[in-house]
């Protein structure tokens, strides 16, 4: 993408309605825009991380043997009445009327249309398991939407629902989860750990919130540190084995959110050097609900011994957008943003620092096409703007790699490229810097 033909809004001035680094950082980079309390627009730069992420938890979700499908955004209120949830849902839920009169809502969630869905269409164990998913707009009214994308009252989220028999095969299903969760947010440059939850009004004994560790973060948190270093399991993963031994590497450590935390149980557990309290955004929840749904709602299915029976679900929801202003808090300085390269919305940034020379702009031109050729998908910053301002944009921006290219360097044969997460800078010819970028 050429800069001079792209849409990329930054601001000079820090907003004041932002109050922490993520918020701050998207509307300067020209990633957001506010369009109402907690309802945004996504501008193109932000689209491109949006887009990413969510390419990212599809593909592990897809992996685990989930199927996607979309269901729409409006619901009709008698569907929440079978589950006894129209009336308990409060005022976080959107109620709207149609022209009919009919009783709609706009989805926070979509427990009951997935379990009408299921009913509607499998009856037999043999049909099992079954793990469907989607990736759509919610909306919730939130007594304070706050923090941009991270507490919005429209937002993107991954809700993925699963069925099994019998409470046994719930629980692997529910483990698949958690460990396709675990590689998700790593590959997304975020250690997220895993701890033990309150299920609130989706239900439920058995729930886990995945909680980036940082500063601004809105739960406090209880853990034991030795969780940072437990390794991810790799794409070797057999998602068809038994996963329980996995899960318990995990939750047999101490790891909790301050509605359920168990102080003396903290204590008793883990040793005082490997105590620590933090702060954290919830970036994803697992749910393990049995019948909560199936039952009220008659989604049964007939077991090998012909009786029929309530199917055991599960729900696992993934804030897709408030991913982005996690990855950012998790990951920036006080010059912008760093992304992590998977979820980078340009894998560089090419400087030219002098528009009109024709030797710049021709090896500027050059880079564009190699770079583009190898899939790093480059932003050339061919506008008229100072190499000062070109450099600060490049910083808040913050691609993996910055591609410097000037007059002066070019006369002796060279260019500058900048790592952006290290601040480390080196002159070298421009093949070198190409072959660096490429790996
Ligand atoms: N208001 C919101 N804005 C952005 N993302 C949200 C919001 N509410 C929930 N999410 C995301 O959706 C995921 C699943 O939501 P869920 O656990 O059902 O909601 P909650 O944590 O609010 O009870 C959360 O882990 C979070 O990442
Ligand atoms: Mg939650």
């Amino acid at each position: 993408m050429r800069l001079s033909r792209y849409f990329l809004p930054v601001l000079r001035e820090t907003p004041a309605e932002a109050q922490i680094a993520s918020h701050r950082l998207m509307l300067r980079a020209g990633m957001l825009r506010q369009e109402a309390a907690g309802i945004y627009a996504w501008l193109p730069l932000g689209h491109r991380v949006l887009r990413k992420v969510e390419r990212i938890v599809r593909e592990e979700m897809d992996r685990a043997g989930a199927i996607e499908l979309l269901m729409p955004t409006l619901q009709l209120a008698d569907l929440w009445r079978e589950s006894g949830r129209y009336d308990d849902y409060g005022a976080e839920m959107l109620r709207i009327t149609d022209r009919h009169q009919r009783e709609l809502l706009f989805g926070p969630t979509n427990e009951e249309m997935i379990t009408e869905i299921f009913r509607a269409y499998i009856r037999s164990y043999r049909d099992l398991p079954k793990n469907l998913y989607h990736i759509q707009w919610k909306f919730r009214d939130e007594q304070r939407p706050r923090f941009g994308v991270l507490r919005g009252r429209e937002f993107l989220m991954k809700d993925a629902y699963s069925f099994d028999l019998d409470v046994g095969q719930g629980r692997a299903a529910y483990n698949r989860m958690f460990v396709a969760y675990l590689r998700a947010f790593a590959r997304m440059g975020l250690k997220a750990i895993p701890m033990k939850a309150e299920s609130g009004p989706i239900g439920g004994e058995l729930s886990h919130e995945f909680i980036v560790l940082a500063k601004t973060g809105e739960s406090a948190v209880f853990l034991d540190r030795r969780m940072l270093d437990l390794p991810i399991p790799g794409d070797d993963l057999d998602y068809d084995g038994d996963l329980a031994g996995l899960v318990d590497a995990w939750t047999c450590h101490y790891a909790a959110t301050d509605d359920v935390h168990d102080a003396a149980r903290y204590e008793r557990e883990t040793a005082a050097e490997d105590r620590m309290s933090a702060r954290g955004i919830e970036v994803g929840q697992t749910f393990f609900f049995g019948d909560k749904y199936s039952a009220p709602m008659k989604a049964t299915v007939s077991g090998p011994d012909g009786v029929d029976r309530a199917v055991q679900m599960g729900s696992y929801g993934v804030g897709i957008s408030r991913l982005v202003g996690a990855i950012i808090e998790a990951s920036h300085d006080d010059a912008g943003i760093i992304w992590p390269e998977p979820v980078a919305p340009f894998g560089v940034e090419i400087l030219n620092l002098r528009p009109g020379d024709a030797a710049v702009d021709a090896a500027c031109d050059e880079s564009y096409g190699a770079l583009t050729a190898a899939g790093k998908e480059p932003l050339l910053d061919d506008t008229g703007e100072r190499p000062g301002g070109k450099f600060a944009t490049a910083d808040l921006i913050g691609l993996p790699w910055q591609l410097i290219i000037g007059p002066r360097g070019l006369a002796e044969g060279s260019v500058e490229l900048k790592r952006r997460a290290t601040g480390e800078r080196r002159s070298l010819p421009l093949d070198d810097a190409l072959r660096a970028i490429c790996g």
